[in-house]
């Protein structure tokens, strides 16, 4: 008669486990669904050229936003547009990028720009350029035989 309580008691804690552990589980898988947090807006891979802002890559002045400046790339085997962009020093700037192909990185070294950019998605990150100099752009996800050449460069001129 106590083995059989004892039973329960295991039981009613193994199925609470199983329903917490299913839960938390369920909740992440919910919000963290299957694609980048950085990853808000979606496009048409197909259209990047004729859909706003990217008919239009490169450097441009904004008002009444948190942000200066927005600048705007388009990544495609194996190169991003634009090439080479330069940046005001001490620029509030927002990053707006898609990819027409597959799946580019968008790393930006020596600062936390550090973005996915996947077929369909528009990624954005907000920085301020504080320190001039050159930054090197760098493709870090896999894309193909010309994966290693994919640069630009970010000029950031006083
Ligand atoms: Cu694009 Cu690697």
């Amino acid at each position: 008669m106590h083995m059989h309580k004892f039973e329960k008691i295991w039981l009613i804690f193994g199925i609470g486990t199983l329903l917490v552990f299913l839960t938390v589980l369920g909740v992440s898988a919910f919000y963290l669904g299957n694609q980048p947090p950085s990853c808000l807006a979606t496009i048409n891979p197909e259209k990047v050229d004729t859909n706003a802002p990217f008919n239009e890559p490169g450097l441009k002045k904004v008002e009444g936003k948190d942000w200066d400046y927005e600048l705007v790339y388009v990544a495609q085997a194996f190169a991003y547009t634009p090439g080479e962009i330069e940046v005001p020093l001490g620029a509030k700037v927002k990053v707006i990028a898609t990819t027409k192909d597959v799946i580019h990185g968008f790393q930006v070294a020596g600062t936390n720009i550090n973005m996915m950019l996947e077929p369909g998605y528009i990624s954005e990150y907000v920085t301020t350029f504080d320190k001039a100099g050159e930054y090197l752009i760098l493709c870090n996800e896999y894309c193909g035989s010309g994966h290693h050449m994919m640069t630009s460069k970010i000029k950031v001129v006083e």
